[in-house]
């Protein structure tokens, strides 16, 4: 079922509930305050300063009107320190924001259309102005960051479904919120942030659609400007983002936290978990990650990006699992400063100019730990005790996996197919410790074989050696490692054909399954 139609379907449903729930057609003026359940009588309304709802407990139904600001300023409904209140059925435009939500609990609002709200003329200029992703709620008014269809904060529990928003700056902005439900929404070009997150916990977002969340309706990476689909940041955690479809996106996450010199104020954003998404067309990444941890990526099916997934500062337990990521135009998976991370079972093809998984780092300590305390930049010249399993590569340019100056990460049970000129891994820089087999294993192999151990490389010559365990002769090294070789090469009895490793995570969903279960995440794993 079409989006509009279960908006319809909807909208009727609320219609009948409002009904029951009583009043008359009321023909509202402008700032008025509303204190009692209320049916507007159908119409398009020019209510410059908007309405404001002046009590808890009421419903309010705008009957398919339209209420109209006229120049962009003020707010279309308001709702200030007022709890289970419930809006629906309208329409709302040209205002600063379309509806501002603050300080209440348990509200639910519905079945809106949300557009050309308040958007900054200058998004649309060749080299538009860039979004500061730290833009804080005392910075209302701004016309640079902020404006559009929703303004929300202090809020616990709120609903919002149903929506269409299009044509703003951003599409909902959430500032302190806890718990909020996102469901069903239609979030269309917004030159901002289609979703903005900001020290808010337990978002829950499913079956949302964003569409062109792009500063710019440009190809080129370098005016994206952090624009975004999603934007969480600021000591947003706990999120769960699940079944959304994103098209077109400047990044389609930015994940981020990031504190002021000497400031304790935006801390990191950590143990969200993304599942489950398609985001096709990104400039920069599908993913951006930075100053974080414990955020987990899974089963994801990620195509025609910049990046698959940038990662920068990531300070443990990221998990980037069981996805699909192809053409990317730059690196697949790059993490770099980045320690303790997790990357399993994904599948990677068509990475067109870069690596299709690299970590790195320049050894440097680039941010002093005293004036950033809350980020708990451990290590953070480090890139180690990273993980890289059971990810299938398609590689055709470059290097599968290029470790830079990257030290103590363990890398195993991956089928390295080499297309054309691609070439397979290597170390550089000042990389050691790192290992590239683990011991013997009594365990399924990427090709179904019995024991898992090293890494399957199509370019490698050797033979199965005497004991038949699925394992070659001779170490595998391209002359690309700088220490270790990989000791335990496999041997695939039947090479993946193009079918299987298609296939996805189903391959790969046994060993992500295992790997995973110590996470707790088997629940999300069904699939
Ligand atoms: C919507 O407004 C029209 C005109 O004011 C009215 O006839 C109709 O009954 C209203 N809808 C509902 C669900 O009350
Ligand atoms: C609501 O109003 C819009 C135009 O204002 C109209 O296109 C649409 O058909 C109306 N929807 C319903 C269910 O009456
Ligand atoms: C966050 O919102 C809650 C109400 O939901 C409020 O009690 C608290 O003061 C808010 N915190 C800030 C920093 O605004
Ligand atoms: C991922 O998307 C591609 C392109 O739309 C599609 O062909 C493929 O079946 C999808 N894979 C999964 C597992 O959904
Ligand atoms: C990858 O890019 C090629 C060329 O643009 C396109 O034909 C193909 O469909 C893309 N693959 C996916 C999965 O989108
Ligand atoms: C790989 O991606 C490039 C563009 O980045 C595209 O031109 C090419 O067709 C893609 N190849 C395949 C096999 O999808
Ligand atoms: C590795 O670290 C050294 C020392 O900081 C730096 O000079 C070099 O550029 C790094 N290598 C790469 C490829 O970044
Ligand atoms: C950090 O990297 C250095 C080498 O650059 C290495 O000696 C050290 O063991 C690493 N620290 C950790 C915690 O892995
Ligand atoms: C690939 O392998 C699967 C099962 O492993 C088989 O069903 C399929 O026919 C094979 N496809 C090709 C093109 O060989």
């Amino acid at each position: 079922m079409s989006l509009l139609k279960i908006a319809f379907i909807f909208s009727l449903f609320l219609q009948v509930l409002l009904c029951v729930s009583g009043g008359e057609h009321v023909v509202p003026y402008d700032g008025m305050v509303i204190t009692s359940d209320t049916l507007l009588a159908h119409g398009d309304y020019y209510l410059p300063h908007g309405i404001s709802i002046g009590s808890s407990n009421i419903f309010l139904n705008l009957n398919n009107s339209t209420l109209r600001g006229g120049s962009n300023q003020n707010v279309g409904i308001t709702l200030d320190g007022y709890s289970n209140v419930y809006i629906g059925n309208g329409r709302i435009t040209n205002y600063y924001y379309g509806i501002k939500i603050s300080n209440g609990r348990g509200n639910e609002i519905a079945g809106l259309e949300l557009f050309a709200n308040w958007q900054d003329p200058n998004a649309q200029n060749p080299t538009p102005p860039s979004l500061d992703i730290n833009v804080t709620p005392e910075d209302y008014g701004d016309k640079k960051n902020f404006g559009g269809g929703m303004w929300i904060s202090n809020n616990n529990g709120i609903k919002l479904h149903h929506h269409y928003l299009h044509d703003q700056e951003n599409g909902v902005d959430l500032f302190n919120v806890t718990d909020a439900t996102i469901t069903n929404n239609r979030f269309e070009t917004h030159v901002g942030w289609c979703l903005h997150i900001w020290k808010s916990q337990g978002t829950s977002l499913n079956k949302n659609s964003f569409k062109n969340c792009v500063r710019r309706s440009s190809k080129d990476r370098d005016f994206s400007g952090n624009s975004a689909a999603v934007l969480i940041t600021c000591g947003s955690s706990d999120s769960v983002i699940q079944s959304s479809t994103f098209v077109n996106s400047g990044s389609a996450f930015i994940i981020s936290g990031f504190p002021t010199l000497k400031k304790d104020e935006c801390c990191p954003s950590t143990s969200n978990i993304i599942l489950q998404n398609k985001i096709d067309q990104v400039v920069r990444g599908a993913f951006e990650d930075s100053f974080s941890n414990q955020n987990q990526y899974l089963s994801n099916n990620i195509t025609n990006v910049g990046y698959g997934f940038l990662g920068m500062y990531l300070s443990g337990n990221t998990i980037i699992g069981g996805n699909r990521i192809t053409n990317a135009t730059h690196h697949g998976i790059i993490l770099g400063h980045s320690n303790n991370n997790q990357i399993v079972g994904n599948i990677i093809k068509n990475t067109t100019l870069g690596n299709q998984i690299e970590l790195w780092t320049d050894l440097k300590e680039h941010y002093n730990p005293l004036s950033y305390q809350c980020l708990q930049l451990k290590n953070q010249q480090n890139s180690s005790n990273n993980e890289i399993i059971s990810n299938i590569f398609e590689a055709n340019s470059n290097f599968a996996i290029n470790l830079i100056n990257t030290t103590q990460s363990l890398i195993y049970n991956n089928y390295i197919n080499l297309l054309k000129k691609a070439k397979s891994i290597k170390e550089e820089g000042l990389s050691f410790g790192n290992q590239w087999y683990t011991a013997k294993q009594n365990f399924p192999n990427i090709c179904n074989g019995e024991n898992t151990g090293g890494n399957y490389y199509s370019d490698y010559t050797g033979k199965e050696r005497w004991q038949k365990d699925g394992f070659g002769d001779t170490p595998y090294n391209d002359n690309n490692l700088i220490n270790e070789y990989d000791k335990l090469p496999l041997i695939c009895k039947k090479k993946l054909n193009s079918t299987e490793r298609e296939m996805d995570f189903k391959l790969t969903s046994l060993f992500l399954k295992k790997y995973l279960k110590t996470f707790k995440l088997s629940k999300f794993l069904t699939k």
